[in-house]
Order: structure tokens, then C-alpha cells, then sequence
């Protein structure tokens, strides 16, 4: 029986409308790099992935000029409307290549800090599970149900955690999830097509220093978060 094999899936092809600038969030230069380099070298200096399969809009002309998107073990897809629809196009390039049992590590273009020890710590963590999860982050804030401007109530903070990336999932039931959700505006990450389905992936802590790069403050914050790792 073959051994069961690591992919990686990127979706990187957003405009970056929140961040407001000239160009999308993933080739805004941090610290002598585009957030996109950084986030490929990095899932790429892992050494757990066969390929990583990056989901480009097929209108991007900054994509082609990059020394890492002829790496041989990086894939181009072309991107789709929404996110998941990106994923799903991602999967689809790889189905030549990847088992359904293989585990499909999904991490945003945009969350360039991402650090090997998250990596390996969501794989060994969910490795043996038999739906997959995803890294995550509990709430330090109290968080206020609000309607109209007035706070209803204050939500049970233990229940209540924010998803990052990577999520890991099996590629066959990731793409089944991703299939059926298709077209559902619900469904804002991998672990939420699977929800759907009635499963419950499990939440693995994540390090507060792998953020997405939403907002123009965030940049600042990537590259203080970049000059203090050491892994
Ligand atoms: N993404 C994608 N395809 C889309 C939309 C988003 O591949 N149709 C990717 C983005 O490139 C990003 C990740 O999904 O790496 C997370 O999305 P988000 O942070 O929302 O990025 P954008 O959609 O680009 O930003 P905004 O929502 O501010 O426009
Ligand atoms: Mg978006």
C-alpha cells in the first residue's frame, strides 16, 4: 500500500480589496520579499509537501514574474469567484497526482508568518484523526452579540475560537465537501464545507504570529512578527 502523501493548496487569488493598494495583498513587498514568496518558501522549507498547487487569477500579471512560480514543485491553477471556489480549482490540478486518502494542508497566500513548527504541529497532531482540522486561535477579547448598535448579550468565550490556516483535511473528502458547498456563500473556509457534511474537525492551537494580511497596518505588523522568529 502506498504511503499516504502531503499537499499543499494555496489560494492566492483574491484582490485584496480591504488592503486598498495598487496592486493585490500577496505581492506587496515585506521585508525584501512579496507576502507570496515568503508564504510558498515557507511551506516549501517544510519538507513535508509532494507540490504545492497555488490558485492565480487567470488576469494576473505579477504571478508569471516571480522566480517560484516555475519551481518544480509548484503547480498553477487558475483561481475562482470566491475562495473556496480557488481550493476547489486547486484540487482539481492535482487529482492526477493525489490519493483521496492524501492530506491537503490549505493555507492562505496571505499568511506569510507561518512557521514550520505550526506545520509539523498540525500534522502531528491530526495525523492519525480520521476528518482532519485546523489551526486555531481562542479569543483573549469578550466578544458582545450586538444588534443595531446594542450589545444583546455576551457570548461564552470558552466555545469560541478564530480559524486560521493551514486546515488539513483528506483530499478526497475535502473536494466531495468543496463540491457540494459549491455556490454557498457560508462557507468561508475547508472546515466549514465539512461541517456541512456533519463532520467535526478538530481545532489544533496555532501561534499568534501566523496572521493574515488584511489591512495596510497588518504589513507592519508581519515584518516585526518576521524579524523575531527563529524557525
Ligand atoms: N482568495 C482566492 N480566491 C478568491 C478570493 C480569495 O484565492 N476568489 C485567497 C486570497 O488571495 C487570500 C485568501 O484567499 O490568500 C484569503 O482571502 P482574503 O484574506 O479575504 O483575501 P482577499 O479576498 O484578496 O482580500 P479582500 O477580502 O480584502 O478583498
Ligand atoms: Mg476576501
Amino acid at each position: 500500500m502506498d504511503s499516504v502523501k502531503f499537499w499543499a493548496v494555496v489560494p492566492a487569488a483574491g484582490v485584496g480589496k480591504r488592503m486598498n493598494a495598487d496592486r493585490p495583498k500577496q505581492y506587496l513587498e515585506l521585508a525584501g520579499k512579496t507576502v507570496i514568496e515568503h508564504t510558498l518558501y515557507r511551506l516549501l522549507s517544510a519538507g513535508v509537501f509532494e507540490a504545492v498547487a497555488v490558485a492565480i487569477s487567470i488576469e494576473d500579471p505579477y504571478w508569471p514574474e516571480l522566480e517560484v512560480s516555475a519551481h518544480d514543485k509548484v503547480i498553477t491553477a487558475a483561481g475562482g469567484k470566491e475562495r473556496a471556489d480557488s481550493v476547489l480549482s486547486a484540487l482539481k490540478s492535482i487529482r492526477d497526482l493525489a490519493s483521496d486518502n492524501d492530506w491537503i494542508l490549505v493555507h492562505d497566500a496571505a499568511r506569510p508568518c507561518i512557521t514550520s513548527t505550526d506545520i509539523h504541529f498540525l500534522i502531528d497532531s491530526l495525523a492519525d484523526d480520521a476528518v482532519g482540522g485546523i489551526l486555531a486561535l481562542s479569543s483573549h477579547d469578550t466578544l458582545k452579540n450586538v444588534q443595531s448598535g446594542s450589545i444583546l448579550g455576551t457570548l461564552d468565550r470558552s466555545h469560541i475560537w478564530r480559524a486560521l490556516t493551514p486546515q488539513m483535511f483528506r483530499y478526497g473528502s475535502l473536494k466531495l465537501a468543496l463540491e457540494i458547498a459549491e455556490g454557498n456563500p457560508a462557507i468561508t473556509d475547508e472546515a466549514s464545507a465539512l461541517e456541512l457534511q456533519g463532520l467535526q474537525p478538530k481545532i489544533v492551537e496555532g501561534r499568534p504570529d501566523n496572521i493574515k494580511i488584511t489591512r495596510p497596518e497588518d504589513l507592519a505588523l508581519a515584518q516585526f512578527y518576521m524579524e523575531h522568529q527563529h524557525d
